[in-house]
């Protein structure tokens, strides 16, 4: 069992020493788990294949599924990329900083244990201070996934990373509270009509701006077998069972009620995740409002929080209302869909 240093640093203005002691960490071959503005990232040096090693056993995670690379600047971007297409350089422009994550086809320098066995590598240039200095003072490319025990919801806040991760690395740096919430949006350039592997932060809508037509991956539909090895896992589980209830808002809650009366008279704790549009709505149940359905970034980022405070308070089953698939809303509904195990009523 390791001795984990939690150090809070300031989001907007990290101390330099705070920042040094976490990159010494990360030189010499220990993890850092570290705020982005997505989630929370279990860094380590991307270079070095022993790291690598030493992630997927902290996360408890399965090694074909490969890490994103975390870069502080485009400089560092020639080194480890074959060649840089020209809708990415457009993307990276508009885009990075930010929750954009690109495949690239790697150049030697970076090991096979940090892409999973892939000639491809996903990198992204994160917005959040304390990432970037913390890339910056450590003088390579960071690799880190989501900062939590594989298959369970990632955390948005130092407080649930160390619920998973506490004695297993060297630090945990705090810098309150992300601000997206869901991770970054994973865009495959391989073919004619770029695709999109995981939906995320930067929407399908900002994409298409950008670049016209995009697709979504069909794999990621319940059933089909997706392109991107990570999203093959099932994800974001909270303990409880649960159940997305689609439709329209006022058939969601009546029956949200009746399914929650139900369980209640056979003993059961029903957690309702519900809106801050019907949170009033509801007379039974653990009820907590996820956010506000007119301003969906509120629900992102409140989103994987609740399905592990859902868990603190031992509910047997949930119930979360669907919400629209515009814009952010699109990686909230294959958050909750893969949380549920794609357990979806539609009413
Ligand atoms: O927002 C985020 O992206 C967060 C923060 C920490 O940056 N990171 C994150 O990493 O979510 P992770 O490891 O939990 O998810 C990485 C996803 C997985 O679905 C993985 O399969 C996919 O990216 N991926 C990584 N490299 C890939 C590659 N070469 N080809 C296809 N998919 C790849
Ligand atoms: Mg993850």
């Amino acid at each position: 069992m390791l001795n984990t240093q939690i150090v809070s640093v300031d989001k907007n203005r990290p101390e330099g020493y705070k920042i040094k002691k976490a990159a010494e960490i990360i030189k010499t071959g220990g993890l850092v788990a570290f705020p982005t503005e997505t989630v929370y990232g279990l860094g380590g040096n991307a270079l070095d294949e022993h790291v690598a090693k030493k992630i997927y056993a902290a996360k408890g995670r399965p090694q074909d599924n490969p890490l994103i690379v975390h870069i502080h600047s485009l400089s560092q971007l020639d080194e480890l990329v074959k060649e840089i297409p020209t809708r990415a350089a457009v993307l990276m422009d508009k885009f990075w900083p930010g929750p954009l994550t690109i495949i690239f086809h790697k150049k030697d320098i970076i090991p096979y244990s940090t892409t999973g066995g892939l000639d491809t590598v996903a990198i992204r240039m994160p917005a959040h201070s304390v990432a970037l200095e913390l890339i910056k003072e450590s003088g390579v490319p960071i690799a880190a996934p989501s900062a939590n025990i594989s298959g369970r919801p990632s955390p948005a806040c130092a407080e649930d990373v160390a619920e998973d991760l506490f004695g297993k690395i060297e630090m945990i740096l705090d810098g309150g509270p992300t601000s997206v919430g869901v991770e970054s949006t994973v865009l495959d350039l391989s073919e004619k009509v770029p695709i999109i592997l995981r939906p995320g932060g930067v929407t399908k809508e900002d994409l298409e701006d950008v670049l016209g037509c995009v697709n979504l991956d069909p794999g990621l539909a319940p059933g089909e077998k997706p392109r991107s090895p990570g999203q093959k896992y099932r994800h974001y589980a909270p303990k409880a069972q649960m159940t997305v209830i689609e439709g329209c808002m006022e058939n969601q809650v009546k029956t949200i009620q009746e399914l929650t009366k139900q369980l209640e008279s056979g003993g059961l704790k029903v957690g309702i995740m519900a809106t801050a549009q019907t949170r009033h709505l509801y007379t039974r149940g653990y009820v907590i409002s996820v956010g506000d359905r007119t301003a969906p970034l509120t629900i992102s980022s409140n989103l994987f929080t609740i399905l592990r405070k859902f868990d603190r308070l031992g509910v047997d089953r949930i119930f979360a209302e669907g919400i629209s698939k515009d814009g952010i809303g699109l990686a909230v509904m294959n958050r909750l869909y893969k949380a549920a195990g794609y357990k979806i009523l539609k009413v």
